[in-house]
């Protein structure tokens, strides 16, 4: 097992380090940047499906539902397609409207999902296109599907979902991009320009993970919490309840994600000086509006660790703590912003002494309802 980990105190912290090999290898050959093409069989072998579809219809559970938030965002922005995204285990069981003009996209790591596999059937069964997006070739998913695209995320062995999550989010990006090619709803220059930039992603993805020690000097500061939050917008609003589901899950302190303007709706009145915010405050987006979140958060002796876009100098005043991530797209963002959450939350509980890869009561995939 030790080889298995290549040098890694746990798998879970291999897979994080695996992450810019694992998009590269997730759009190598679909994204011909310099040629400005996206080349994926199973749209392109179904394009007529995706283009005269009346919805789009994510069905997940978990980490990857948490993707298929991020592919909402994606598709409805650059592609103009009404998307709802839908946890597996809810859809199978409301007698949802599906009708022959929706495609339902399943995402899931290990194509093993119980709930999702039931969802696919529902769909099929009501004359919806399904897709697959898995990691896991051969699986049940992969093969209960109409079509599909792995990501290659290569084997992830640990309970907590990492590389599975950005490499979901690489390939949804693509199917976004190539119907919004298609569509003609993103100009040629802009279609380029995301091209160029997703190309960027791997490299400030590996600049990232060099800031290991400024997360976990964070880490140790606030693995006594006893309750965290955490808190996005628009494409960092799935990023925020990731954030929260890998602090539970590893190191089982109570943690909850919000879209940040939600906040003061409720959330608001646990904020005192222990409960630490983890809020994403990129420079793209929402920026003011998430500045002035912060400031609330301030204004109530809430700790703030802010994940905030390089050079910021606004969040900083505010925020106990800042952690930069390099510039991008504000579509791809959560490719980045993610990176020090996954961090954070492994070295609470490593800290905390806890079983990081086999987290108490939980499996790697869940077979059964
Ligand atoms: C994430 O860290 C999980 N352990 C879990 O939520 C997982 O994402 C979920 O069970 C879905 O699994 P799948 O992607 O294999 O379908």
């Amino acid at each position: 097992e030790q080889i298995e980990k290549g040098g890694y105190d746990h798998f879970m912290l291999k897979e994080i380090h695996e992450q810019p090999k694992a998009i590269i290898d997730t759009y190598r050959g679909r994204m011909l940047a310099d040629e400005g093409i996206i080349r994926m069989a199973g749209i392109d072998d179904n394009l007529p499906k995706f283009l005269n579809a009346d919805r789009i219809i994510i069905v997940a559970c978990g980490t990857s539902w948490h993707a298929g938030l991020v592919g909402e965002y994606l598709f409805e922005d650059m592609a103009r397609i009404p998307v709802e995204v839908e946890y597996a285990s809810e859809f199978r069981y409301r007698n949802p409207i599906i009708t022959e003009k929706d495609v339902v996209i399943a995402i899931s790591q290990s194509g093993e999902t119980a709930d999702t596999l039931a969802a696919i059937k529902l769909a099929k069964s009501k004359g919806a296109f399904v897709f697959g997006v898995c990691n896991v070739v051969g699986s049940s998913i992969a093969r209960e599907t109409h079509a599909g695209a792995y990501t290659h995320a290569g084997p992830e062995i640990g309970v907590a979902s990492t590389k599975a999550f950005t490499t979901q989010i690489t390939v949804l990006s693509l199917i976004a991009l190539k119907l919004a090619k298609e569509k003609g709803t993103l100009s040629k220059a802009a279609f380029q320009t995301y091209l160029q930039t997703m190309q960027l992603i791997p490299a400030q993805v590996e600049k990232l993970l060099e800031i290991d020690e400024h997360v976990k000097n964070i880490a140790s500061i606030y693995k006594d919490a006893k309750n965290c939050l955490y808190l996005g917008r628009g494409f960092n609003f799935p990023v925020a309840l990731e954030g929260a589901l890998k602090l539970k899950e590893i190191s089982y302190i109570h943690a909850e994600g919000y879209p940040a303007a939600e906040m003061k709706h409720g959330p608001i009145a646990l904020i005192d000086e222990n409960m630490p915010v983890f809020v994403i405050a990129t420079n793209k987006g929402h920026y003011e509006k998430v500045v002035s979140n912060i400031q609330e958060i301030k204004s109530r002796s809430g700790k703030i660790v802010a994940v905030v876009t390089e050079g910021d100098t606004t969040v900083k005043e505010i925020a106990d703590h800042v952690i930069e991530i390099p510039d991008t797209e504000e579509a791809f963002t959560p490719l980045l912003t993610t990176i020090p959450l996954q961090l954070l939350s492994y070295h609470i509980a490593v800290m905390l002494g806890k079983n990081v890869d086999q987290p108490r009561n939980l499996a790697k995939s869940v077979t059964v309802e």
